[in-house]
C-alpha cells in the first residue's frame, strides 16, 4: 500500500464524509439565522474530530460591521463546547450560485480548522467543493508571529 495520499484518496475521504448530517444540520440552522438587514440567510455546520456536528447561522446587527457570520457562529458554538479540532464544514445559501465563506471566515478556517474539506450549497443543491488551503494560500498563521 502506498502511503502517499494521493488527490484519488483525498476524493475517497471526502466521500466518506457525513455531509446529509452536515447539510441537515446547516439547514436547521440557517432557520434561525438573523438576517433582517442583507436578509440573506446562512446556516454552517462544522463536523469535528469526534464525529459530532456544531451549527451555526449568520447574526446581523444595525450597526453593519457587526454582523457575524453563520461559518464564524458555529466556530464560536464548538469552541464553548471545548471542541478544538475539526473534520470538515458545510456551508448552505440561497440563490444561485454556493456562499463561499467570506475573507474574514476563510482567516479564522486557516486558524482553526486548517486544509479541511469546505462543501458550499444552495438550499436547492447547487454544490461548490473546496478545501481551506485552497480558499487561502499563503494564509497568515501564528508561526510568521515568531
Ligand atoms: N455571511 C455569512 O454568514 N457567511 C459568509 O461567509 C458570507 C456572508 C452573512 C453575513 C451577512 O449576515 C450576510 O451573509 C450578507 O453578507
Amino acid at each position: 500500500m502506498s502511503s502517499e495520499s494521493g488527490a484519488g484518496d483525498a476524493r475517497d475521504d471526502r466521500d466518506a464524509l457525513p455531509w446529509a448530517a452536515l447539510r441537515a444540520a446547516a439547514l436547521a440552522a440557517r432557520e434561525h439565522a438573523y438576517a433582517p438587514y442583507s436578509h440573506y440567510r446562512v446556516g454552517a455546520a462544522l463536523l469535528d474530530r469526534a464525529g459530532q456536528i456544531h451549527a451555526g447561522a449568520n447574526v446581523e446587527n444595525a450597526s453593519y460591521g457587526l454582523c457575524l457570520c453563520a461559518e464564524r457562529s458555529a466556530f464560536a458554538r464548538a469552541i464553548a463546547d471545548g471542541v478544538t479540532a475539526f473534520r470538515a464544514i458545510f456551508v448552505v445559501t440561497q440563490g444561485a450560485l454556493p456562499g463561499t465563506p467570506c475573507g474574514m471566515c476563510r482567516q479564522v478556517l486557516a486558524e482553526l480548522a486548517p486544509g479541511i474539506p469546505v462543501r458550499c450549497e444552495t438550499v436547492d443543491g447547487a454544490r461548490l467543493d473546496t478545501d481551506v488551503a485552497t480558499l487561502l494560500p499563503h494564509a497568515f498563521d501564528a508561526e510568521r508571529l515568531t
